[in-house]
């Protein structure tokens, strides 16, 4: 892991945006995220692509997770919030924009067939993530096998209150998602974890110096040959090895 510690949120999301745009002109398979992290990173593609003519023509994205039971239309799907937030702002073709089918009779076999499709595409060059203040990664809720598949997950009453602030009343939050599992976002090529604000600490903590366990969902990350962590100082704040990860990041001959 590349733990990368950076002053404020917005240099996350330039440093982020600087890596993503290699993959774009590439054009590579993109794995995106919801959360409110990614989406300064997204307004900072946008705006290259708008004004420095940064293309995702040739480029195919799949999300991580999306909410049981909710129409594509509602617009906190996460269908509708990529969309909103970043696809429809650039020239990636709509068609290859990919999501759960959360409206599927039948979720069992749409985390199959969406597993089966990732495979076709060859597989997701760079995914981005987000972590929850329960340490999830995509909708993989504490206790999730490190080697799980795209399938249904029963939300964590502190993930359904985290994203209340999405909704009208914490009523409306689903209970259920469909989420790529911690198996099939770890065949992913490069993982991108981005994390800003103290409510992180914790999290980032556990996923990077915790031990390797289904309790911390990101400590996947451990596994993985090519994971880069990108955190603000307060997300890094509870690091016991910051020091370490600012020297090794200034000295890293891949940075200069
Ligand atoms: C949701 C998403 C995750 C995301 C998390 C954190 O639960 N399924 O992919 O990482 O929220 O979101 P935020 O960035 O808004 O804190």
């Amino acid at each position: 892991m590349e733990i990368i510690i950076l002053p404020t949120a917005e240099d996350v999301a330039q440093l982020a945006a600087d890596i993503f745009e290699q993959y774009a002109r590439k054009g590579a398979t993109l794995g995106l995220a919801t959360g409110s992290t990614p989406v300064a990173m997204y307004t900072e593609l946008i705006r290259r692509h708008k004004e420095e003519g940064l293309s995702f023509a040739q480029s195919k994205a799949f999300l991580l997770d999306e909410y049981v039971g909710l129409a594509k239309e509602h617009d906190q799907s996460y269908y509708a919030t990529i969309r909103r937030e970043f696809t429809n702002h650039i020239d990636i073709d709509d068609a290859h924009v990919h999501s759960p089918d959360g409206t599927a009779d039948d979720i069992p076999a749409a985390g199959i067939a969406y597993d089966h499709a990732i495979k076709e595409a060859g597989g997701v060059d760079i995914q981005l993530l987000g972590i929850g203040t329960d340490g999830h990664i995509g909708f993989n809720e504490p206790g999730s096998a490190l080697t799980s598949r795209t399938r249904l997950k029963t939300l964590h009453p502190q993930t359904i209150e985290d994203n209340s602030r999405f909704f009208d009343s914490p009523e409306e939050v689903p209970i259920h998602v469909l989420t790529q599992g911690l198996g099939t976002i770890s065949e992913a090529k490069h993982l991108l974890l981005l994390a800003t604000g103290e409510g992180k600490a914790d999290a980032i903590c556990a996923t990077v110096e915790g031990p390797l366990a289904a309790v911390c969902p990101a400590s996947v990350l451990q596994l993985h040959p090519k994971a880069t962590l990108i955190v603000d100082e307060a997300a890094a704040s509870k690091l016991e090895h910051a020091d370490y990860y600012r020297f090794a990041f200034e000295h890293n001959p891949a940075w200069k």
